[in-house]
């Protein structure tokens, strides 16, 4: 696996023909499948469950990279885990005991990350920054595809990239909202290296070709 992941962001992908979708981007140079798993309560919008995980994971040939955007994960990280998820991220904002839940996704054999919000300060993984596979700092308020990026997550990504540097942890730092052909260059410039996209790459006629074009626009910046 190279050292940057781009990663298609299914919620824009029609769910009528989600196996389609994933075999256009696999085609297309996709390192990741990134799902967004919302419950109506933390974020305002209801999208999939394990059941599509698990038919994801018959089709997919790359990880799964499942994003929890649920009040609850502690209750649900085993049965994702079941259903293939390779990554688990969890945020930050819903976890009173986030270094237990971390370790938990590791006991279940997953990647573990953490998530924060735009209005999440960097502050709040310090402790944690040594026990984490990977650092997702959201660029929109999650909930949708198809919002404009937040500048001020360009040096977000730095700060984290700086954290996990001083606790000796290489883990990537993941970029999640509003990730396009004009915004991909800055934030791998600024140390993304796992960088999801939905509406640059499903919204367009043809999600091969446009996940073909970001990865190279990213790896560009490298
Ligand atoms: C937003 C989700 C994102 C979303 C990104 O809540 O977490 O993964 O699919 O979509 P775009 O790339 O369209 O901003
Ligand atoms: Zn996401």
């Amino acid at each position: 696996m190279s050292s940057l992941l781009l990663a298609p962001s299914i919620l824009s992908a029609d769910f009528a023909r989600l196996g389609d979708a994933v075999a256009a981007v696999e085609r297309g140079g996709a390192d990741l499948i990134h799902v967004d798993v919302m419950d109506g309560h933390f974020v305002p919008n209801i999208t999939i469950g394990p059941p599509v995980v698990k038919s994801l994971k018959r089709v997919a040939t790359v990880p799964l990279d499942v994003h929890l955007m649920i009040t609850d994960p502690d209750k649900y990280i085993g049965a994702f885990a079941e259903a293939g998820a390779a990554m688990i991220s969890v945020h930050v904002e819903v976890l009173p005991h986030l270094h237990r839940t971390i370790h938990a996704i590791k006991a279940l054999g997953a990647k573990a990350g953490v998530v924060l919000n735009p209005a999440t300060p960097v502050v709040e993984i310090s402790e944690i920054a040594g026990d984490v596979d990977f650092v997702l700092v959201m660029s929109v308020n999650p909930g949708f595809g198809g919002q404009s990026f937040i500048p001020r997550s360009e040096s977000k990504v730095a700060d984290v990239r700086a954290l996990l540097d001083s606790v000796g942890n290489k883990a990537p730092v993941e970029i999640d909202g509003g990730i396009d052909m004009s915004t991909v260059g800055r934030v791998v410039k600024a140390g993304a290296r796992m960088l999801v996209a939905g509406h640059a790459i499903f919204g367009q006629p043809d999600p091969e070709r446009a996940t073909r074009e970001l990865k190279a626009a990213a790896l560009k910046a490298l």
